[in-house]
């Protein structure tokens, strides 16, 4: 390892973009943001100005034939994560890159091939994998401390949908909300789910229904060993962000709760309460986003295989493309049914 820090440049000055901006200048001294570009350059300009980044570039293209920058941090817009994967790739620099890859598995085959035949370090941006209370499931399960999983229980609900506008682009909310929960599904079990049952409908918002679009969805999981799992899904739940787990072994379980902006009980004649949690993924997961770009510079500096994989970016795609089938069609569908 070396005393340096790494060299690299986002691609991307909005909502996450910024976050992973912040946490490179503020909280992650390993590395250190050369550039920043977006096709909104007074936003590049807002968030290098802030995080005291000395370049804001031009072009995608200044940002790739910089010697001095090693790796890329990709947090544009969906629709142009498997280009600039490709791009990146042939300029031989290290891949950090938001998810999903791509609503289209031709695309993310094409991309993770071309990060592999550059031989470069592609991490995927599941950031819950790097939350300390899924990480701690995640522990007993690889321990043993719970016995063999049995049963796998996850609650994933947003305070409030997002704008239409959005739901249109999204992927729909498979590919787009359920994807962080397929990759949880897996990363908690270790295992590969082999079938999907979805139930859904539109519940919260007629307008994302007539965008071609669901709200509101029930998924069971079967993995290959044998442990049957639920996600549960909701774009609005009144309480705000609600985001728990639980797993049932044959030696015990192990479940966690939503986090909260204070430990405070208020206690009246009335009644026992307490604030709500915090209320969506900038705060609940905060320390997360810091954690798993922190693992990919230690990845690309060390030369060691990154956590979340160009794979491990795939497969909830896959689940995306199979639950929406299964809804499609009111049957169960096997993975090895979506090509
Ligand atoms: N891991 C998470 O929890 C998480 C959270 C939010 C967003 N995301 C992902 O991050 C990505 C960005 O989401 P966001 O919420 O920050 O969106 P956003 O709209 O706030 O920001 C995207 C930015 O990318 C810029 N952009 C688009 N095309 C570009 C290009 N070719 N070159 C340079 N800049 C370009 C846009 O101008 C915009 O400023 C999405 O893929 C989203 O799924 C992940």
């Amino acid at each position: 390892m070396t005393n340096h820090p790494l060299n690299v440049g986002i691609i991307g000055a909005g909502r996450i973009g910024r976050v992973h901006a912040e946490n490179l200048a503020f909280r992650i001294p390993e590395a250190r943001a050369l550039a920043i570009t977006d096709l909104n350059r007074d936003a590049a300009e807002r968030v290098a100005a802030r995080c005291g980044i000395p370049t804001v570039a031009a072009s995608v293209d200044q940002i790739l034939a910089d010697p001095a920058i090693r790796a890329v941090l990709i947090c544009s817009s969906t629709d142009t994560h498997a280009d600039l994967i490709v791009r990146a790739a042939s300029a031989g620099k290290h891949i950090f890159c938001e998810k999903p890859i791509a609503h289209s598995l031709a695309k993310i085959d094409t991309a993770l091939a071309a990060a592999r035949q550059a031989g470069v370090k592609l991490q995927i941006g599941f950031n819950r994998r790097f939350d300390p209370n899924f990480a701690r499931i995640r522990a007993a399960v690889v321990s043993g401390e719970i016995g063999a999983p049995r049963l796998l229980h996850i609650i994933s609900r947003d305070p409030a949908p997002p704008p239409v506008s959005y739901v249109r682009v999204s992927g729909g909310i498979f590919l787009d909300m359920t994807i962080h929960d397929f990759d949880m599904a897996r990363f908690l079990i270790g295992d590969e789910v082999e079938e999907i049952y979805t139930a859904a409908g539109v519940m919260v918002d007629p307008a994302i229904g007539e965008a071609g679009d669901l709200d509101t969805a029930l998924l069971v999981l079967r993995f290959r060993n044998g442990v049957i799992g639920t996600i549960d899904n909701c774009r609005q739940a009144a309480y705000g962000y609600d985001q728990r787990a639980e797993i049932l072994g044959s030696a015990g379980s192990i479940a966690t709760q939503n986090c909260y902006p204070n430990q405070a009980t208020i206690s009246t004649g009335q009644s026992v309460r307490r604030d709500l949690p915090l209320n969506f993924f900038m705060e609940r997961y905060t320390e997360s986003f810091a954690s798993e770009v922190r693992s990919f510079v230690q990845s690309v500096v060390q030369g060691t295989p990154t956590a979340v994989t160009g794979l491990d970016g795939r497969i909830p795609v896959v689940m995306g493309l199979a639950a929406r089938k299964s809804y499609d069609e009111r049957r169960a569908v096997k993975l090895s049914e979506i090509q």
